[in-house]
């Protein structure tokens, strides 16, 4: 353990996005936007009923232009001007509230509603407002070869090479509004626990992965963030 945390890694999940108004995967109802995850969040989703999933993303993705960053997002954002040591935001989310709010260093391991790739030449790029009728490729031309660039279940989260060395180098490790429920993303504390790093827990309530937490700290992120990182900057 370190008194002083030089280089910080900060894993954030829907919950810090909750009172932006953008519904948590994981609700009262277990239903995501009223839809079982596992209907609209795999490959065998997508190739069973691909205009059900493509109509899903297309609405997540409307539905970012009537959302804003929240006093969370902008207490990190602020952190990552501020802070002179290494920082590294790794985000579940696949919204755009991070970037909106200013974080630069800053990493989408589930990939990103504003993006797409084709399934015909494996090209990333920005996606237009909808892929339901079937979006040209920028890259190849390829009609109806668009898909939301998102890591389903099943599909190989990104980055990861990045993150595991951040999180070996890491002071302290912070995880704020996610249930701990996805792997390999659960698993980051531990990962930074062994590595040395001190580990904070800020989420509305325990997370599964609660007790691998050094401290825990429970409350809506909006107040608990812009709070520790208040304390942290002094
Ligand atoms: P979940 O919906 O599983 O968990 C959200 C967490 O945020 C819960 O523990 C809530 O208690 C907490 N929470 C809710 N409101 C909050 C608030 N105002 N402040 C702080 N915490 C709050 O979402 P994730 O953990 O992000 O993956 O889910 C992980 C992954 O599962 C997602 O990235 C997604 C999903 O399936 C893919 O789509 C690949």
């Amino acid at each position: 353990m370190h008194d002083k945390p030089g280089n910080i890694v900060i894993l954030t999940g829907a919950g810090i996005s909750a009172e932006s108004g953008v519904a948590t995967f994981r609700g009262p109802d277990g239903l995501w936007e009223g839809h079982r995850v596992e209907d609209v969040a795999t490959p065998e989703a997508f190739a069973r009923d691909p205009r059900l999933v493509q109509n899903f993303y297309d609405q997540r993705r409307a539905a970012l232009a009537g959302v804003e960053p929240n006093a969370a997002h902008l207490a990190l954002a602020r952190l990552d001007r501020e802070w002179s040591g290494d920082l590294l935001l790794v985000t579940q989310n696949v919204d755009d509230l991070h970037e909106r709010a200013g974080s630069r260093r800053l990493l989408h391991m589930h990939g990103e509603l504003r993006r797409a790739f084709c399934l015909s030449c494996d090209e990333r790029q920005d996606s237009p407002a909808t892929l339901i009728e079937g979006a040209t490729c920028a890259a190849c031309g390829a009609s109806e070869a668009l898909r939301p660039d998102i890591v389903w279940f099943g599909e190989m989260p990104y980055h990861m090479e990045r993150i595991e060395e951040a999180l070996s180098g890491a002071d302290l490790f912070v995880s704020i509004g996610t249930s701990g429920a996805v792997y390999p993303a659960a698993g980051f504390v531990r990962v930074a626990a062994a590595h040395g790093a001190r580990t904070l827990e800020l989420n509305l309530d325990p997370s599964e992965g609660t007790s691998f937490f050094d401290e825990a700290r429970h409350g809506p992120a909006g107040t608990l963030v812009p709070q520790w990182v208040d304390s942290l900057l002094g």
